[in-house]
């Protein structure tokens, strides 16, 4: 089953989400504020190459972005199969901390924001984000 958002209003994310890339220091910035809200979060990636999974991250919500406007939920499913108890275990309540920093990361780099186009970056995330923490 796909996500399906307005278009116009995923097109807006996806622009911001552009903006964010272009800004330096996003993902960095991101880990910097999530590891910060858990110790239980941060513990998570002590044996982690933090440059690599940077970069995975970058991919990670583009697959998310698509499948808020109607894309396949192929990869976002293997992101499922990953993080679950199965997987590397992230537990149901961490999700809620990811958004949150994530927002934080985006205030922090998208020099156009407004709260609307923040409400929308909310909706976009959610579908997506509940795949990944109903795998578990
Ligand atoms: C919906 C939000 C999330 C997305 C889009 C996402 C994305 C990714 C991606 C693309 C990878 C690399 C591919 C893989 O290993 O499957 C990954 C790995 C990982 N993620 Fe997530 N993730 C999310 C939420 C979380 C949360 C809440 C945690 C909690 C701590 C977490 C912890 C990890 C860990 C520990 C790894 C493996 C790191 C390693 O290889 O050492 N992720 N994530």
């Amino acid at each position: 089953m796909n996500a399906m958002l307005p278009r116009a209003e995923v097109e807006k994310v996806y622009l911001s989400y552009g903006r964010c890339c272009q800004a330096d220091g996003f993902f960095r910035d991101f880990y910097a504020f999530f590891m910060s809200k858990s110790d239980d979060v941060r513990a998570m990636f002590n044996d982690t190459d933090m440059a690599e999974q940077r970069r995975l991250l970058r991919s990670g919500l583009t697959w998310l972005i698509m499948y808020a406007r109607g894309g396949s939920d192929f990869k976002l499913r293997q992101l499922g199969e990953t993080h679950s108890r199965k997987g590397y275990g992230i537990r149901p309540e961490w999700y809620d901390l990811w958004v949150e920093a994530l927002l934080e990361a985006v205030r922090e780099h998208d020099p156009e924001l407004t709260p609307s186009l923040e409400a929308q970056w909310k909706e976009t995330l959610q579908p997506g984000v509940e795949m990944i923490r109903g795998a578990y």
